[in-house]
């Protein structure tokens, strides 16, 4: 197939393009390079250097056979400081993106949704019939561009997939997570370890769980990347399907924070800081209908997987990841 993969120098984006492309698929990489990184895009894909806005109707006008969205702002406090950048570069592309897949006759398009439009979950495993309530701006965005995607797909009749992630975490070889602000806790405790931070603080360990922090669903992000060809493969023409991505386990904090001590044989100084806004306590997805009607299954469930991988891309990225952030 020919992918466009907006996003695709980013940290999932160039993942599934660096998948796409091991599994055979002609892949155009669209970024505008605002957070991603020219070296993240992987070999043999076209990259076109451009605002989504601005280039989706000539690009799609080339005609491909699906699109992958990744292309987004995706820090939950800088959501909340400046929620224009969200509703401009998250919303206002991806109408412009769909307009373009409707124009052109797009049959597929994957959006890369998230588990922030859950908000704070009455139940967890969250399933994906839970109520929507966002408790960031980033994660109405998402819900907004969710919405917008079910309208134009049963209006104008292509097929399309959300896909909500949980915690997205380790690397694909050369493809790893590396933001200029950091903000995601397996990077911010393995930049610890690497001696380029002192200490991680652990936000808050007064939550409602067993040992006091926040528990999450971390995935591989070679699993998550996998959903992707999946669903495109599975994405049903005039219907919007919608899947959750995790492994159905939690992890706190703390036990994250052990785990990397574990894999880096660092000692990795914490300390206990404040609740950081906005963070719900317990985060963990139900993602049966994804493996029911995609045949998913992660292949790489362990935390200490998702860690080692991490590990091998920091160490083996810390000058790239000074050089150009
Ligand atoms: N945490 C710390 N110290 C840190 C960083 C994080 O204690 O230095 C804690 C957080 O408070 C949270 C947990 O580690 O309890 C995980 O935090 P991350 O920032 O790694 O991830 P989030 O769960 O906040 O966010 C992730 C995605 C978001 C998405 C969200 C959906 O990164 O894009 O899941 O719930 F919106």
């Amino acid at each position: 197939m020919k992918l466009l993969v907006t996003g695709g120098a980013g940290y999932v984006g160039s993942v599934c393009a660096a998948r796409m492309v091991e599994s055979g698929h002609e892949v155009v990489v669209v970024d505008d390079l605002s957070t991603g990184h020219i070296d993240a895009v992987p070999d043999g894909c076209r990259l076109v250097q451009a605002d989504l806005a601005d280039v989706a109707d000539p690009l799609l006008a080339e005609g491909f056979d699906g699109v992958l969205h990744f292309a987004a702002k995706s820090l939950v406090a800088e959501s909340m400081a400046d929620p224009a950048k969200y509703w401009a570069g998250n919303v206002l592309a991806s109408v412009r993106l769909l307009d373009a897949v409707q124009r052109h006759g797009t049959p597929r398009l994957v959006f890369s949704s998230t588990a922030a439009v859950y908000g704070e979950p009455d139940q967890v495993p969250i399933p994906e019939s839970a109520p929507t309530r966002p408790t960031s701006t980033y994660g109405a965005t998402k819900l907004a561009i969710d919405h917008a995607i079910t309208s134009y797909a049963t209006a104008h009749g292509f097929a399309a997939v959300s896909l909500r992630y949980f915690n997205v975490a380790g690397a694909h070889g050369r493809f790893g997570e590396r933001h200029t602000t950091e903000t995601h806790l397996i990077p911010i405790v393995l930049q610890v370890a690497l001696g380029q931070r002192d200490e991680v603080k652990i936000y808050g360990t007064d939550w409602p769980t067993e040992d006091g922090t926040c528990v999450r669903d971390y995935i591989h992000v070679t699993d998550l990347a996998d959903a992707h060809l999946l669903a495109l493969e599975h994405a049903v023409p005039g219907e919007h399907r919608i899947y959750n991505l995790g492994n159905g386990t939690g992890f706190s904090v703390r036990q994250v924070v052990d785990t990397c001590r574990e894999v880096t044989g660092h000692p990795i100084p914490a300390t206990v800081a404040g609740r950081r806004p906005g963070d719900p306590a317990t985060l963990v997805a139900a993602s049966e209908r994804a493996q029911a009607d995609l045949g998913w299954k992660p292949e790489r469930p362990t935390l200490e997987t998702m860690v080692t991988d991490a590990w091998t891309f920091a160490r083996l990225t810390p000058r790239v990841r000074r050089s150009s952030d």
